[in-house]
This record gives C-alpha cells, sequence and structure tokens, in this order.
C-alpha cells in the first residue's frame, strides 16, 4: 500500500458479493465490488484474490480462512482491502463454501465495518504483523 492510502468509506446498505473457485480465482463479481475497487467484472474474472487486492493484513488471518472454508466450514472476520489506485477499505467478511452452477467454490459476502471496529482491528493486525516479523 503507498504513503497517502485513503479509506474509502462503504455505505450502510452495501453488501459487497464475489464468487471464487476452490483455489480463490474469482468467478463473479458484483457491481459493487467493481465500483469500490475500481476493477472492471473482465479485469477481476479468473484472476486471484490476493493479488489485487492484499493490503497490510496478517498473513495468519488467511491461514485461518483458508483452513476454515477448505474443511467446508464458514469463515468470518475483519478484512482491510487494497482497491486499484491503492486506496483502502475496512469489510466485515462471511466466505461460505458453495456448490453453484459453476461447481464448487466460496461465495464471500462483504458489509462495513463500524469506526470502532476498523480502530480496534488495526491495531490487532498491526501487533499481530510485528509478532509475524520477528
Ligand atoms: C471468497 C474469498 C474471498 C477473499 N477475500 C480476500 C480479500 O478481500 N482480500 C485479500 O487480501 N484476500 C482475500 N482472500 C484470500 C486470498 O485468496 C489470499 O489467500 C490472501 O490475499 C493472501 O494471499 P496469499 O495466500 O498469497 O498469502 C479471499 C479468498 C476467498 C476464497
Amino acid at each position: 500500500m503507498y504513503e497517502n492510502a485513503r479509506m474509502i468509506a462503504i455505505d450502510e446498505k452495501t453488501l459487497i458479493i464475489c464468487e471464487t473457485d476452490r483455489s480463490g480465482k474469482i468467478r463473479y463479481a458484483s457491481d459493487d465490488l467493481c465500483r469500490i475497487t475500481g476493477y472492471s467484472q473482465e479485469e477481476l474474472l479468473g484472476k486471484p484474490y490476493g493479488v489485487l487486492w492484499r493490503a497490510d493484513m496478517p498473513q495468519s488471518v488467511f491461514k485461518d480462512m483458508w483452513e476454515t472454508i477448505e474443511s467446508g466450514a464458514i469463515w468470518k472476520g475483519f478484512v482491510k482491502s487494497a482497491t486499484k489506485n491503492g486506496d483502502y477499505y475496512w469489510v466485515y467478511t462471511t466466505i461460505f463454501p458453495i456448490v453453484s452452477a459453476n461447481g464448487e467454490g466460496y461465495l464471500s459476502v462483504r458489509a462495513r465495518a463500524s469506526d470502532e471496529e476498523i480502530e480496534r482491528y488495526e491495531a490487532r493486525y498491526a501487533q499481530t504483523r510485528d509478532k509475524e516479523l520477528q
């Protein structure tokens, strides 16, 4: 993320929806996801999530996420994601293992995080990242 990255506010009513295959490659992205990240559908389809949107998140969060969803369980947690131009936004993310017409995969539903949650998780994840670097 770049130094002057700005936080994008997510509207209360917005739910960001995305479907991936079992490896995390995007099969469907909602219009809100495109609007917020600044990517078109075409740019997103077939791309792995992580490459596009990695922000300064602790690795252990994604390890927990993958272990949980690969076991067939639902994962919930706070995620900081980058946009195409390097800004970022915070969302409360729920990821469901699914079987759709496209086969097995995952569906993520993301809603805005509150100011208080953002503050709490900025601090918590910064601490976790420091520990991971030691
Ligand atoms: C449905 C789904 C949604 C995901 N959402 C995000 C996300 O918003 N931001 C992100 O950085 N990684 C997300 N990931 C995790 C990435 O696939 C990846 O594991 C993560 O970015 C860390 O990258 P790494 O595994 O290459 O270390 C998601 C994965 C799945 C299956």
